[in-house]
């Protein structure tokens, strides 16, 4: 353990100290362009106050500070103890969130028309990379986890079939842990990948915090992976859009990196922004595995106290072990009502109802973070409110909807479409005339639209990639099963939007 160091922070609080008066931007200058009256809602709430204690240190690149895209200073102090601290040979900070990190990936590995290996279950910010790149992709499809029936990442076997079948393939790129925390290894995958001399890109947006403690799961980057794409803001104590790329070995290029993280960064980062992951890698560095341990320990004893007192509302399992496969991230509680009366959307407008806020929710799940320092306070808030919730379970007579083994048979029919043909998506393919026609009429014919049915929430088909006579009739299962499918051109699925051919 280190002493607590921030070398963002020391020059944001240096320069604040100082007195200094503002003749730049940011133009509410240090918060006195703030007109603090409007803001007033109530006399008991200042969010005036809040705004301009923010203010105060919302500084951008100054000569007291430093340059985000050239940085020799405090940015490169702490950009370098990040590094060590995470285990890579280079770390960038991201003011946009993995979102950007996972932009300027696409760019930096691939030129118009390459191909990656991508799993099909992955964050929109890939699909937009990949066109932002014009490049293709050779979707993969997930493997799902037996018990839960919640989405993974592929097979070994599958990506070494898509390895061998395009050999050209620029990358593979893995979206690991899922959005329950649930994931795999990485180290086998890694070791593959490099035997194919191709890099391994891994998208950990819900893994900062692996790694840190024995109970947490191993970080992809200790695992091999070549770079890394983490939200510190989802699980570190960073503002929003917080987020880090970890680069190590010669597979990745660096000065393409670089390059395309200066196209899409901004070129006035918020230094609020840029300190908390600082603070965080600093927080890291003074308390090591201690900085999890009360947060662990209360997601256990709340574990231990959901078994003894809910009849109803329980955890889907999770693992204390984290050598078996999947892993399960302790920090993540994910919750669903076992007999299957309250889906998880409705579980989770009940939580909000009494003053809790989940992360997420889906037909059968509700997912919460417990986070540092989650307090006494918060999860008696959260105890109280599953007493209720399981009372009004209780009173429910019907069961809704979505039950366990359906989502699974939902899940199921993904296994089917293992390997994809190149999906491409260069800009021209876009702009092309796209028009409805009959679903059973599409075989053979390039999708205009992405179709995703809920749950699982999987895309089943991405535009520019050609419908298959398999894909109509996962489409038609899915539908006769009762997927949604909201956003479709046609919900009903009857008719799909697919490219005019010329
Ligand atoms: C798997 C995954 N990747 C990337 C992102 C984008 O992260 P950010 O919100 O930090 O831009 C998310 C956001 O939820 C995500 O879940």
């Amino acid at each position: 353990m280190k002493p607590f160091f921030s070398p963002l922070l020391r020059a944001l609080t240096a320069h604040a100290k100082n007195d200094p008066v503002s003749f730049h931007v940011p133009g509410h200058h240090y918060g006195q362009a703030l007109q603090q009256e409007l803001l007033l809602d109530d006399p008991t709430n200042h969010p005036a106050e809040w705004f301009s204690s923010i203010m105060r240190l919302d500084v951008t690149e100054l000569s007291t500070t430093d340059d985000l895209h050239h940085p020799e200073a405090s940015i490169m102090e702490a950009q370098q103890l990040a590094a060590r601290t995470f285990g890579a040979e280079e770390t960038f900070f991201l003011v946009g969130g993995s979102t950007s990190g996972n932009l300027s990936l696409f760019l930096a590995i691939c030129n118009p028309g390459d191909i990656v290996i991508v799993q099909r279950n992955v964050h929109k910010s890939v699909i937009n990379g990949l066109k932002l790149a014009g490049a293709s992709a050779v979707f993969l499809s997930p493997q799902i986890d037996l018990h839960t029936g919640l989405a993974l990442i592929p097979t070994e076997g599958q990506i070494e079939e898509a390895l061998i079948r395009y050999p050209e393939a620029k990358a593979v790129f893995l979206s690991n842990p899922n959005y329950y925390g649930m994931g795999m290894s990485i180290r086998p995958y890694a070791e593959l990948v490099h035997r194919y001399y191709k890099p391994l890109i891994v998208d950990e947006a819900h893994g900062a915090h692996y790694g840190f403690h024995p109970h947490l799961p191993q970080s992809a980057l200790a695992a091999g992976a070549d770079a890394v794409v983490q939200s510190a803001h989802k699980t570190l104590p960073a503002l929003t859009m917080g987020a880090m790329l970890h680069v190590q070995g010669d597979r990745v290029q660096r000065d393409r990196l670089r390059q395309a993280l200066a196209i899409l960064q901004s070129s006035s980062p918020s230094f609020p922004i840029l300190a908390s992951l600082d603070i965080s890698r600093a927080m890291i560095d003074a308390l090591g595995s201690q900085l999890f341990e009360q947060s662990l320990t209360a997601a256990a004893s709340f574990r231990k106290w959901l078994d003894r007192h809910s009849s109803v509302i329980k955890e889907m399992a999770n693992k204390e072990n984290q050598d078996t496969t999947p892993f399960a991230d302790p920090l993540r509680i994910v919750l669903y009502d076992s007999s299957d009366r309250l889906s998880g959307f409705e579980l989770q407008r009940w939580l909000e109802k009494y003053g809790c806020f989940a992360e997420m929710a889906d037909p059968r799940y509700t997912v919460l973070i417990f986070g540092i320092n989650i307090s006494q306070k918060d999860i008696l808030k959260l105890q109280q409110a599953i007493i209720k919730i399981t009372c009004l379970i209780e009173k429910k007579a019907e069961a809704c909807a979505s039950s366990s083994a359906k989502a699974r048979t939902f899940s199921d029919s993904y296994t089917k479409q293992r390997i994809s043909e190149p999906v491409s998506f260069a800009r021209e393919r876009f702009t092309h005339t796209r028009i409805r026609i009959e679903l059973d009429q599409a075989e053979q014919r390039i999708a205009a639209e992405m179709v995703v049915p809920y749950p699982p929430g999987i895309a089943i088909l991405y535009p520019g990639e050609v419908i298959t006579s398999s894909v109509i009739e996962q489409i038609k299962e899915l539908s006769t099963l009762g997927a949604k499918f909201q956003g479709a051109a046609d919900p009903s699925m009857a008719k799909i939007e697919v490219y005019e051919t010329n």
